[in-house]
């Protein structure tokens, strides 16, 4: 008998991607076409990444923190690694409103992935130009506001700490503009419920929940702090418990759709945020180590649903949140946790 050769295995099937709907709507028009978003400060402006990642896969971009004037950062160091996250004291080095609209908005009109601008200031007013210029900007899709920045003029008090200066801020900037407006939350306060519901009351379309925590680290020499700004903000998966308890604290309270942030570095952070009540969440830190996480988590997302047998990820929001009558949904401002 003539020897056979073995045959090589057939190639498996190709497998179509799961038929999920996962768009979700933040409101004043913003559908996104995932839960899956980028966070700011972590993702540059996009264009930084456009080689390695394949950015119109995403939910949306939280570009850098943008300011009214360029800004040329804190002293270094500015970085440090900590236990289960990371320390940052940046300083929002950014080059200023215009500067941005000039270089990237141009680019960021030919994408799919929608671009949320991610604004900071030092006063209402700050943050009112800055969303004035910015509105109406083909390219620019809506805007984060970044609260958790001193107020000059009430002594250096940040507008995230206290639901009035937000409420304040927040209603400046909705009469402002007619973007989509998402407000991000600070966890270094003792209740953040009061301060969600002003800014909700105030206009906003969605909140974005949380910021970094408050933290220091201290020199090898143990003589100094370590960070050039002595203060900076902790991030990673050290602060995704403090995360997931603010948003299943504030999904109670309001009625706007909350992006979650905070730690998040796999499939299980994203379905622990879905179920204690957000819509989406953003992937911050984990991008330094491996940029493409965020688009692998779109597909793995995708293929969860089509695992259980859903044709949209909505039945995963707020099943760990108290009972209530309705039913969640993700249909921005129709969403009643
Ligand atoms: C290096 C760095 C820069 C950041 N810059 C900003 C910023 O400009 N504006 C902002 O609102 N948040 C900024 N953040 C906070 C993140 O957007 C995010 O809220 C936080 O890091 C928690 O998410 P994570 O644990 O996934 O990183 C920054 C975070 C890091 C690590």
């Amino acid at each position: 008998m003539p020897a056979t050769t073995p045959r090589a295995a057939a190639p498996p099937e190709p497998v179509a991607p799961p038929d999920v709907d996962l768009a979700v709507d933040l409101g004043r028009g913003l559908v996104l076409p995932n839960p899956i978003l980028v966070a700011s400060g972590t993702f540059g402006y996009g264009v930084e990444y456009g080689d390695v990642v394949e950015v119109d896969r995403l939910g949306a971009i939280c570009c850098k923190g943008t300011t009214l004037k360029p800004r040329i950062g804190n002293p270094t160091p500015r970085v440090t690694e900590t236990p289960g996250g990371m320390l940052n004291s940046i300083g929002l080095q950014n080059p200023g409103v215009d500067a941005v609209i000039e270089k990237y908005a141009g680019t960021w009109a030919g994408w799919k992935v929608p671009v949320l601008v991610n604004v900071a200031g030092e006063s209402v007013a700050d943050y009112v130009e800055v969303a004035r210029r910015l509105d109406g900007v083909p390219g620019v899709a809506g805007i984060e506001l970044n609260i958790s920045c001193p107020n000059v003029g009430r002594g250096g008090l940040q507008f995230a700490i206290d639901a009035g200066a937000a409420g304040e801020v927040t209603a400046a900037v909705r009469r402002a503009t007619d973007l989509p407006l998402l407000v991000k939350l600070s966890p270094n306060v003792a209740d953040v419920r009061p301060i969600a519901k002003a800014i909700a009351d105030a206009g906003a379309d969605a909140l974005t929940a949380i910021n970094t925590l408050s933290g220091i680290a201290v020199s090898p020499s143990r003589e100094r702090p370590l960070l050039g700004n002595v203060f900076g903000g902790l991030s990673g998966p050290a602060i995704k418990p403090v995360a997931l308890r603010i948003v299943y604290e504030v999904a109670q309270v309001v009625k706007i759709p909350i992006v979650a942030i905070g730690g998040v570095t796999e499939l299980a952070d994203v379905l622990d945020y879905l179920a204690v009540g957000a819509v989406a969440v953003q992937v911050g830190t984990a991008i330094f180590a491996d940029p493409s996480l965020p688009v692998g988590l779109v597909d793995g997302l995708a293929d969860e649903c089509g695992r259980r047998g859903l044709e949209s990820y909505r039945p995963l929001i707020g099943t760990a949140l108290p009972r209530k009558q309705s039913p969640p949904s993700a249909k921005g401002v129709e969403y009643r946790p």
